[in-house]
């Protein structure tokens, strides 16, 4: 955990767990017709919305049974590609990678894998009930290298160089002022450390409203803006994501 600055805190595995409320609100992982994995269905439900003021759609996660059946259906694995998206990390054992975004937790088993014992998986979001919810199934599934964990909404919670990757899967339309956070992810890698970006494309069946997504041209151009040397990787199969990579840069 040192290696975690400023987060809000860590939510203890007794935590009262928010799942099962009753909203209706629709997500990002669903298949076409009520989630925010089906086009537009957000700006139906009335519970996306725009940042105030900032870039990011914002959205409430707080419902996480909801979001559980969405983002872990096993049905996702086929497009989502998890083992491809974790291969283009290059993670090695030992290493340490964070997870900006992590929902239910859906790619740590992999990259837990990936790192081994003797590395670290850090999995972050923004909304408590997500991360309460990844503690109670790390520790069932005895996933003892990862440590999940509540960050602000404009700041990933990272000391500076204590990370060799940062993985960032369909959440980077949520933030806001994204030149200025790909600053911090900077920040946080360690010399020869990337960040890798996976969101959705115009053309997808499922994710975000089409007004609410970003080409991956752009997303390489805010990681520009923080410093990185971002470029779109080309040489995927995955059918409805694009995947930037953003190198930390040496010292000027
Ligand atoms: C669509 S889900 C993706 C979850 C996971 N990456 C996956 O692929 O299954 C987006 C997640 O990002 C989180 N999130 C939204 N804004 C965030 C922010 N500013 N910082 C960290 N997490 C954020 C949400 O709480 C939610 O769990």
């Amino acid at each position: 955990m040192r290696r975690m600055k400023n987060l809000i805190g860590l939510v203890g595995l007794s935590m009262v767990v928010a799942c099962g409320g009753a909203q209706t609100q629709s997500a990002e992982h669903g298949s076409a017709g009520g989630s925010e994995h089906a086009s537009g269905s957000e700006h139906a439900s009335g519970h996306a919305h725009p940042g105030h003021g900032g870039q990011g759609m914002h959205h409430d996660f707080s419902d996480v049974e909801r979001f559980a059946a969405m983002f872990d259906d096993p049905e996702r694995d086929e497009w989502q590609r998890p083992d491809e998206v974790v291969a283009l990390l290059q993670l090695t054992p030992g290493a340490i990678v964070a997870d900006l975004g992590a929902g239910t937790g859906y790619f740590e088993s992999y990259l837990s894998s990936a790192v081994g014992d003797a590395g670290r998986v850090l999995a972050l979001d923004v909304e408590p009930a997500m991360v309460a919810h990844m503690q109670t199934r790390f520790q069932d599934a005895r996933l003892s290298n990862i440590e999940a964990g509540v960050v602000a909404g404009d700041d990933p919670g990272l000391e500076p160089d204590s990370v060799d990757r940062i993985l960032i899967v369909d959440t980077w339309h949520h933030l806001d002022d994204r030149g200025a956070y790909a600053a911090k992810l900077a920040q946080a890698l360690r010399p020869g450390g990337f960040v890798l970006v996976v969101d959705f494309t115009q053309e997808s069946p499922h994710g975000p409203p089409v007004a609410r997504r970003l080409l991956a041209t752009a997303v390489a151009q805010e990681l520009q803006a923080g410093g990185l040397a971002a470029r779109v990787i080309e040489d995927e199969s995955l059918p409805y994501q694009y995947v930037v990579r953003a190198d930390k840069t040496a010292a000027p």
